[in-house]
């Protein structure tokens, strides 16, 4: 029997993108740590996936709040995690200019800050043990400015640009770093954000359940 692949812990497990992770993950054998500020939805995920043998640890955390990101830089710098999915995100209610100071500075908080810190916290335990990896969930979005707002869009550029440097600096010391790009999926992020999916063209597009896991 083989070794186990050790345990991944998932930002924004409580549903979407990040909830699919969790069953692909846990089918392939992780142990899990999910991230999230709902605990309800967390257990619902984490009860899915019994007996499919994964220990599940639920880390209730609002990324966007100081105390909780510091506990989940903490978590993640206990030594036993392997893989971090940096998946959690928002995306703005409306236009760049019907937002204001306290929309903007939310999103880059959770699209930006959370994911930098936490890929700097993994990729420090992680090149000192010789492994692991970082999965930051960018988008299509970052190579196509001109069709969203350019908060989120530019927030996702970043994650594709830590990535990429992420890879250029860190790959020859054991820390494989991989960005996503998802097309448009049908999530709960649209209507968090109310806007409309099918107003995107359906080659930009693909259902949740189809969100490949690429390693
Ligand atoms: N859906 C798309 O079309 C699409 C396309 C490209 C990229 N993406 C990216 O994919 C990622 C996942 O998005 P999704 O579509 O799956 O969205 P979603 O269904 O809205 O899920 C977002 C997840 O992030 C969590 N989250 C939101 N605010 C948080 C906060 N302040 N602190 C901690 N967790 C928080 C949510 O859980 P709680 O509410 O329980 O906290 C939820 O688990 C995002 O980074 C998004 O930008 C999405």
């Amino acid at each position: 029997m083989s070794a186990r692949p050790g345990t991944a812990l998932i930002t924004g497990a409580s549903g979407g993108i990040g909830a699919v992770y969790a069953d692909r993950l846990a089918k392939r054998g992780y142990d899990l740590v999910l991230v999230a500020r709902d605990r309800a939805r967390m257990e619902a995920v984490s009860d899915r996936l019994k007996g499919v043998g994964s220990k599940i640890e639920i880390l209730v955390a609002d990324l966007t709040k100081e105390n909780d990101l510091s506990a989940v830089e903490a978590r993640l710098g206990m030594g036993d995690i392997s893989l971090l999915v940096n998946n959690a995100g928002m995306s703005l209610k409306g236009s760049l200019l019907e937002n204001g100071g306290a929309e903007i500075s939310k999103i880059i908080a959770l699209n930006i800050t959370a994911p930098a810190r936490l890929a700097a916290t993994a990729a420090k335990a992680f090149v000192k043990t010789g492994q692991g990896a970082v999965i930051n969930i960018s988008s299509v979005l970052a190579l196509a400015p001109e069709r969203y707002d350019g908060v989120y869009s530019g927030s996702k550029s970043f994650l594709l640009n830590l990535s990429q440097s992420m890879t250029a600096h860190y790959s020859g010391q054991g820390l494989y770093t991989q960005a996503v790009l998802p097309g448009a999926t049908r999530t709960e992020l649209w209507e968090r954000s109310g806007k409309d999916i099918d107003s995107f063209p359906i080659e930009m597009g693909s259902e949740q359940e189809q969100c490949g896991i690429v390693r």
